[in-house]
């Protein structure tokens, strides 16, 4: 007899546990700093036109196929019945199990400053040497990687709906609110530098946001539109089978276009706020340089020197921040998880708890794997985006520079060109609602998003250079 299909309890619960998985240390640690970076307004403008129409495209085909089908991202590509595309469904579950280990890394990095934070000792992480010191050791990176899993792990086994859903529910509000409050109070800051000069919140909330066209060259423009093109993707988590997934927890009645408009809302929102949030706070205390930095720099080297300069309010802003970002983080690294877990479930005919036992193996022995990256299996790699990398790089580097490109263009020519655009269609349309940016989405998937996606591909695996 086969098993009732767990099933997300309503359409607020898939909205929030999709937009917990959208929302995670991209947008926190690189969207500010690609938006600084790019000329501000510029940056931003282009983002929201690309989520609008890439990232609208890509969520409903992936939601799409996951209802459709009910089946997770390993056997939910062959089920469409199109021959040759099996292939995508194997790369949609090598994604997340590559990702897995070093995301749980990174989350126990933030355990331990969140810790550092909550006990008074918050400060310290503010010396050049607090965050190459803590990674090189060899126990504590571990054993906060293994906390930072068991929680994951423990979300995930008790189930979609009184596990993901139930937890995205109560974590995602409350990141919302911590998220407003920083931001405001980032604003509102000002300091004054040893040689009399003052920089205030709100000259950083400019950076952000006014458009800077100095000096705009056609390459600039086009640099702008890739990063944008690349952040959009990893955030919005498709390409890395999370949100085929998802959808196959969808109720059959439910608006999935109005669903897929409010995970993006949610994601961008959460994607400017964090503008607001670090920028001003990183300018007002580091200038113009420290908004050089972004990924983990920015958040384990550079944001816990802003918040020791702010005294003592930097502790109870520092312990609130990290708060967030495990939040943030730990929905993000359930949804990963669950992406594994559900495709071995579909697959191979494992219970839950099976499934959950054998991918936590290979991601505890993984991330410990990442964590001895920094000691004892030291090495340096030359990566080619030109940067050198160790063993989370690499992963990180095969995973979303490599793999996740292909994905999101297979799955583009596979709905544009195999299956048609109706399948989303019809699927998206089967409750009685329209579909509402329905002519664009056959546009886009059939030709604009493949091409883009192709040239992102060529920069990001070295091919193209000219950027
Ligand atoms: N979308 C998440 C972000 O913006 C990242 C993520 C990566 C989520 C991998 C799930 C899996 O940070």
């Amino acid at each position: 007899m086969e098993k009732k299909r767990n099933s997300f309890g309503g359409s607020l619960g898939f909205v929030l546990a999709a937009a917990g998985s959208a929302v995670g240390l991209g947008n926190i640690w690189r969207f500010p700093y690609l938006a600084a970076r790019n000329g501000g307004g510029l940056f931003i403008v282009i983002y929201v036109i690309l989520a609008l129409t890439f990232g609208y495209t890509l969520l409903s085909s992936e939601v799409a196929i996951g209802r459709k089908t009910k089946q997770s991202p390993l056997t939910a590509y062959s089920k469409l019945g199109k021959k040759g595309f099996g292939f995508l469904g194997v790369l949609s579950c090598i994604v997340p199990m590559l990702i897995m280990p070093y995301y749980s890394a990174i989350g126990g990095w933030l355990l331990k400053y969140f810790g550092m934070f909550v006990s008074g000792k918050g400060l310290e992480t503010a010396s050049d040497t607090f965050f190459s010191g803590f990674i090189t050791g060899t126990w504590q990176p571990i054993v906060f990687h293994v906390i930072f899993f068991a929680a994951t792990a423990f979300v995930v086994i008790r189930g979609v709906n009184k596990g993901i859903e139930s937890l995205s529910k109560i974590l995602m509000p409350i990141l919302l609110i911590m998220v407003i409050g920083i931001a405001i109070f980032s604003i509102t800051i000002r300091h004054k530098d040893a040689d009399g000069t003052i920089r205030t919140g709100l000259q950083g909330l400019k950076i952000l946001f006014i458009p800077d066209f100095s000096g705009l060259t056609v390459k600039q423009f086009f640099t702008t539109l890739m990063d944008a093109m690349g952040q959009l993707f990893f955030s919005i988590s498709v390409a890395m089978g999370i949100m085929v997934a998802y959808g196959s927890y969808v109720p059959d009645n439910d608006n999935l276009d109005k669903s897929v408009r409010r995970i993006e809302l949610f994601d961008t929102a959460v994607a400017l706020l964090a503008g607001v949030m670090v920028i001003p706070a990183v300018y007002v205390f580091m200038g113009n340089e420290g908004l050089e930095a972004s990924g983990p720099s920015l958040l384990f080297v550079s944001l816990p020197k802003v918040f020791s300069q702010m005294g003592t309010a930097g502790h109870v802003v520092g312990a609130i921040f990290f708060a967030m970002v495990i939040f943030a983080a730990l929905t993000s690294s359930i949804s990963i998880l669950e992406a594994v877990v559900s495709s071995f479930m579909d697959a191979f005919g494992w219970s839950r708890k099976k499934a959950v036992i054998v991918e936590s193996l290979i991601a505890l022995v993984g991330g410990i794997v990442v964590c001895l990256g920094y000691n004892v299996f030291y090495f340096e790699l030359k990566l080619p985006t030109g940067s050198t990398g160790q063993i989370l790089d690499i992963l990180d580097y095969i995973s979303n520079s490599a793999l996740m490109p292909i994905v999101a263009i297979a799955t583009c020519i596979l709905v544009g060109w195999f299956t048609g655009p109706k399948m989303v269609i019809e699927e998206v349309e089967k409750t009685g609602n329209k579909m509402t940016r329905k002519h664009m989405f056959i546009v886009v998937v059939k030709f604009l998003a493949p091409v883009l996606l192709f040239v992102l591909f060529l920069k990001s695996i070295g091919v193209l250079k000219i950027i």
